[in-house]
């Protein structure tokens, strides 16, 4: 397995790079590639960790040596939200970013899982299939948005408020990775329950867990720590899925369209990345609600994505 990170010097970079180190298959090779100087020395650092994965950093120049002959790309380059930004306002400064690190996986390893973090994820996930139409090597099976965070953050708050086992809580988490189209299906989770009380605001929490971050690292960027672990999870997973084994993951996918046309769903992992789009089941009518007033937003968030490509 070749893992690259593109992004790797920054928060999320090096708490994800620190984690795959310490976790991906023995014999893996992890690629960390940055605009920024110091890559060179964030893998130097890792490698003095003695786990069998072989680390190797990439500087600006080096884009097609860090993606040549990847399995996976995580993405989380780009600018994080500062205090009253809402992840709309990173759009101007990190599409055109995704679309040069999508570029490079067209050209060097157009068969990669590609894993984007970047926000505004709502944005950035069709950014990226646009690319890969562009080059007539789309195939939507391989191309997330990674909203892991969503679904780690519900787990959390819902296991502290109920007094669970955390490691006993799934939570499925759909729509999208901004604001209200952030959408926790509560009425879903096995052992607990709500009232609408709690119902109306364990939804907000979740919705607004990032801006709780922002406003706690005041002026210092956004969550990279839990993002780290989130988008570690997922890489994981994805490695298993392509292991052969049968994983189940919550991610941002160009699904059927019943919704939207990208929309965060249950998908079945497996060699080619999404082996089976999965129904995320019954709403409740708070749940449906909420739905439907926030398709709008996550419509128009994708639209904006597209256009950017086709300006
Ligand atoms: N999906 C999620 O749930 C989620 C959660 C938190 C943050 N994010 C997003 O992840 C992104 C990164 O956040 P962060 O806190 O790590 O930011 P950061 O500023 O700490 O790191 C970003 C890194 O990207 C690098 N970079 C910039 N342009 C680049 C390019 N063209 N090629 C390669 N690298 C480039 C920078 O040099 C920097 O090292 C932000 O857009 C943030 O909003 C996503």
């Amino acid at each position: 397995m070749k893992v690259a990170v593109l992004g790797a010097a920054g928060g999320i970079g090096q708490a994800l790079s620190l984690l795959l180190k310490n976790s991906l298959p023995a014999g893996s090779e992890l690629a960390l590639y940055d605009v920024a100087p110091v890559v060179p020395g964030v893998a130097v650092d890792l490698s003095h960790i003695p786990t069998a994965v072989d680390v190797k950093g990439f500087g600006k120049e080096d884009l097609d040596a860090a993606l040549n002959g990847c399995d996976i790309v995580l993405i989380p380059a780009g600018m994080p939200r500062k205090p009253g930004m809402d992840r709309a306002d990173l759009f101007n400064v990190n599409a055109s970013i995704v679309q040069t690190l999508a570029e490079g996986i067209v050209k060097n390893c157009p068969k990669a899982m590609v894993g984007v973090i970047t926000n505004p994820v709502n944005g950035t996930v069709p950014i990226v299939a646009e690319v890969f139409k562009k080059a007539g090597t789309y195939d939507p099976a391989r191309v997330f948005g990674v909203t892991t965070l969503d679904v780690i953050r519900a787990e959390t708050f819902i296991a502290e408020l109920k007094g669970l086992n955390v490691n006993d809580v799934k939570v499925p988490v759909i729509g999208g990775h901004s604001g209200t189209t952030i959408l926790p299906l509560l009425s879903q989770v096995e052992g607990a329950s709500f009232s609408d009380e709690e119902v109306a605001a364990l939804t907000k929490r979740i919705q607004n867990a990032g801006t709780e971050v922002v406003e706690a690292k005041a002026g210092g960027g956004s969550a990279t720590l839990s993002m780290g672990a989130a988008a570690a999870r997922f890489c994981l997973s994805l490695v298993k899925g392509m292991q052969g084994e049968d994983v189940v993951e919550y991610a941002y996918v160009e699904g059927n369209g019943e919704d939207a046309q990208f929309f965060a769903q249950p998908v079945r992992l497996g060699k080619n990345g999404v082996e089976e789009l999965l129904s995320y089941g019954e709403l409740s009518a708070f749940e449906q609600q909420a739905k439907e007033d926030m398709l709008g937003t996550l419509n128009k968030d994708i639209q904006e994505g597209i256009d950017f490509m086709n300006k």
